[in-house]
């Protein structure tokens, strides 16, 4: 029990830290909710135009569930990885800092899977980067690698894996319900746009 507990605490500790807020602010962009679509994340972070905040968001995302994974499967075993990843992506979506209002959970996902499963993890980067190159919207990537992802864990048989990313895919999912709506109606932004509006 006491190996849980504290796998899900660094899990959510870790997956709380919200890095495109925290860079963008120390960038003296001011808050990055208040621009583009009001997300933390990289693609956000991107609508300023400044790719190389941009990047550090993505990695910070995501180095943060690859290291929550490691960390705890280091000291408690891989079941404690799991449970870290899963935490730390709850930590990321629905950070206690922030009101519970966090980020939509890509980088997040592909730094846990990469932790858990790098085959895996290396797919998801994959598919995104090829979604991307083929349709332009980011969101609409990202919708598209985590529904291959599950499938690909249950190929590599890692099947509690899979379960556990169909849970992860679901919020991903869930988080993106502005987005969808924003691709059906064809309103969705593509990538390398940048911001006009307020969110
Ligand atoms: O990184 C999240 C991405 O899938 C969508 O972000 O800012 O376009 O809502 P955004």
């Amino acid at each position: 029990p006491h190996l849980i507990f504290a796998s899900l605490a660094l899990g959510y500790l870790l997956g709380s830290i919200p890095f495109g807020l925290v860079i963008t602010r120390m960038a003296g962009l001011g808050d990055i909710r208040k621009i583009g679509s009001g997300n933390i994340g990289t693609t956000n972070v991107l609508r300023t135009g400044r790719k190389s905040l941009a990047a550090a968001t993505l990695l910070g995302d995501a180095l943060k569930g690859t290291v929550a994974v490691l960390i705890a499967g280091y000291f408690f075993g891989p079941s404690a990885a799991m449970l870290a990843g899963l935490a730390a992506f709850l930590g990321h979506i629905f950070p206690v800092w922030l009101g519970f209002k966090g980020g939509k959970g890509v980088a997040t996902y592909l730094g846990i899977l990469l932790g858990l499963s790098w085959q895996a993890g290396i797919v998801f980067a994959l598919s995104w980067i090829l979604a991307a190159y083929l349709f332009r919207f980011s969101s609409l990537s990202a919708l598209i690698a985590s529904l291959i992802s599950p499938v690909v864990l249950v190929l590599l048989g890692q099947m509690q894996l899979a379960l556990v990313f169909a849970l992860l895919t679901a919020f991903l999912w869930a988080k993106h319900h502005e987005n969808i709506r924003r691709l059906l109606s064809g309103t969705e932004s593509k990538i390398g746009s940048k911001a006009k509006t307020e969110a």
